[in-house]
């Protein structure tokens, strides 16, 4: 499934909800960082945050990811917009960068943390950080008690098991962090950046015989008939923390 994940968003320049007005606000909330150290965006896809976040920030940032087609996509764009001696790429987890113990100024992480869970990734990333470092990372949750039992089956099917804001702020804090910042993803974010790239990537696959991808279309299909009809009662907040 994740082969056929990987060829249906290949061409989408943004692979999970949020935008670059969003990416701009969570930088312009950022705490000021250690002086030295380096920026690194986990679970970048094809960059869509790692170009603003290296745009934004004049400093280098190592992008990484498990799958190496969108890190080739990620290189063109960073030629494209000029980027390309600020970012570098690797393969790598979330969870497992193989960077050294407190080595990070900042650890950016847009829509990727649920692939290796918000406690592993945070428990990693702490011990990366050095004193002062911070981590920006976007992740779903609960906007309020209404849990739709609709949403509820099919998101739990796709995505970990999902918890409201505050349930996830205190893990953050049991993980050794304090809240810099938090907002939600506005709407717009998912229908005008997100969704609208996966209605025509989902179009473009529709008659392929494989059963992967058809599996993918299917969940697809059902992701946006719930975001239609649920789309109030959850969404993506962005968190900003400082290691404590
Ligand atoms: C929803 S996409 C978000 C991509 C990108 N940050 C964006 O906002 O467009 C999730 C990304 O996580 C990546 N991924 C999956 N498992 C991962 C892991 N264990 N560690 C890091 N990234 C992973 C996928 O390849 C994909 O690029």
């Amino acid at each position: 499934m994740e082969q056929a994940y990987a060829t249906v968003f290949a061409g989408m320049t943004r692979q999970g909800p949020g935008s670059e007005r969003s990416t701009r606000k969570a930088l312009s909330l950022l705490p000021p960082l250690p002086d030295t150290g380096t920026v690194l965006d986990l679970g970048c896809g094809t960059g869509a945050s790692t170009l603003v976040v290296a745009d934004v920030l004049d400093r280098p940032v190592l992008a990484s990811d498990v799958n190496p087609a969108s890190l080739e996509t990620l290189h063109q764009r960073a030629r494209t917009a000029g980027l390309k001696n600020r970012i570098t790429t690797s393969i790598a987890s979330a969870d497992a960068t193989g960077q050294p113990d407190d080595s990070a100024a900042l650890i950016w992480c847009e829509g990727a943390i649920f692939t290796v869970g918000v406690e592993a990734g945070l428990k990693h990333w702490h011990s990366l950080l050095k004193r002062g470092g911070v981590v920006a990372f976007t992740e779903m949750c609960w906007f309020g008690t209404e849990r739709p039992a609709d949403a509820a089956a099919f998101l739990l099917g796709c995505y970990p098991p999902m918890t409201d804001a505050a349930s996830l702020l205190s893990l953050c804090f049991a993980c050794g962090y304090r809240l810099e910042a938090m907002f939600a993803l506005p709407e717009a974010d998912w229908w005008d950046e997100y969704l609208a790239q996966i209605v025509p990537a989902i179009e473009r696959y529709r008659g392929n015989p494989d059963p992967d991808i058809q599996s993918v279309i299917a969940i697809c299909d059902q992701e946006l008939d719930i975001c239609r009809r649920f789309g109030a009662a959850y969404g993506y907040v962005f968190v900003i923390l400082s290691k404590v």
